[in-house]
């Protein structure tokens, strides 16, 4: 597996070359397009890395997965489904073209910004302080990784320049989606996509999902398999944004992107892949995480389609 994934880290590194690192949110922009990493997390426990897959990264987009599923532990599928719908938009992640109409929660859905603000509100916890530290403990025990923390710098520069994001939750107060401070949710969502892992740990939250919400070496159950199902069915048709069709036909397994550079990937027959490449092509997703993700399907037969 390990030569495998070297090869691949081999072929897909010039697609780097292709894109162009986040600078929207200027902490980002400090990142180097260079830095490449790989790890698969088999069903026996076997991780197998190349490149930089331990270097620590922002989660962003990709922590969108673990908000829904907390919303869906903590609320349950009929309120998660009355705030948010779960058909593809079509439209980047943090589109607010909705028309002149009133919004609904059939216009958004759990993975672009619009819909994970909402589902925020969802989780559990007295404040939104407690609703982040529910979220983040959530993180760490997917991933098996105690140490996981936020990136400060980054949390502060999407803070400073995310008005955008301050203005989809002000929308949503607007249209009576939310009825809590449009403030305070934005904050959780920033502190949220500020979260910071590695190649590996996205690989072990990939596999729980693969695993229908069990730990796969311990048996243990983490959450209802009918959550993996609901989780893997949104990344299937809109975990790649404005770029999943594509990425169906081409690699064919649900994932997950962020524009920190992360992918994180399903794959059914029992496997969790993370890749980090920051240079990112025009829809916001790694260009040679994709190519590898590609190259790792065809090689690997992948494909659940
Ligand atoms: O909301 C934002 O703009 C970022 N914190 C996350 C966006 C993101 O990762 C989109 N991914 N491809």
């Amino acid at each position: 597996m390990k030569e495998l994934l070297s090869e691949i880290l081999h072929v897909s590194a010039p697609a780097a070359e292709m894109g162009e690192v986040a600078t929207y949110i200027p902490e980002l922009s400090r990142a180097r397009r260079e830095d490449f990493g790989i790890c698969t997390v088999s069903e026996s426990g076997e991780v197998c890395g190349v490149g930089d897959y331990k270097k620590p990264f922002t989660m962003q987009s990709i922590v969108k997965p673990i908000i829904l599923l907390a919303a869906l532990m903590d609320k349950g599928m009929e309120t998660v489904r009355a705030l948010v719908g779960v058909e593809a938009t079509g439209k980047p992640f943090d589109s607010f073209n909705y028309s002149d109409l009133a919004l609904t929660g059939d216009h958004i859905n759990p993975m672009v910004n619009t819909g994970a603000i909402a589902l925020c509100t969802l989780i559990r916890g007295e404040s939104y302080e407690k609703k982040f530290l529910r979220l983040i403990k959530l993180v760490r025990a997917l991933a098996k990784n105690p140490d996981i923390g936020i990136d400060e710098r980054v949390y502060l520069s999407e803070r400073q320049t995310g008005n955008k994001n301050r203005a989809l939750a002000y929308l949503l107060k607007a249209y009576g989606l939310i009825n809590c401070d449009a403030e305070e949710v934005v904050d959780l969502y920033f502190r949220a996509c500020s979260i910071r892992v590695s190649c590996e740990d996205l690989a072990r939250i990939a596999l729980v999902f693969a695993s229908h919400g069990c730990d796969p070496e311990t048996g243990e159950r983490l959450f209802p398999a009918e959550y993996a199902k609901y989780v893997n069915a949104m990344l299937t048709i809109c975990g790649m944004y404005d770029g999943s069709g594509e990425f169906a036909l081409n690699v064919g397994v649900p994932a997950k992107s962020g524009v920190g550079g992360g992918i994180m990937a399903i794959v059914p027959s029992g496997m969790g892949i993370g890749i980090y490449s920051p240079s990112l092509n025009k829809k916001g997703n790694s260009c040679a995480g994709i190519k590898a993700m590609e190259e790792l399907s065809k090689r690997l037969g992948l494909s659940i389609f």
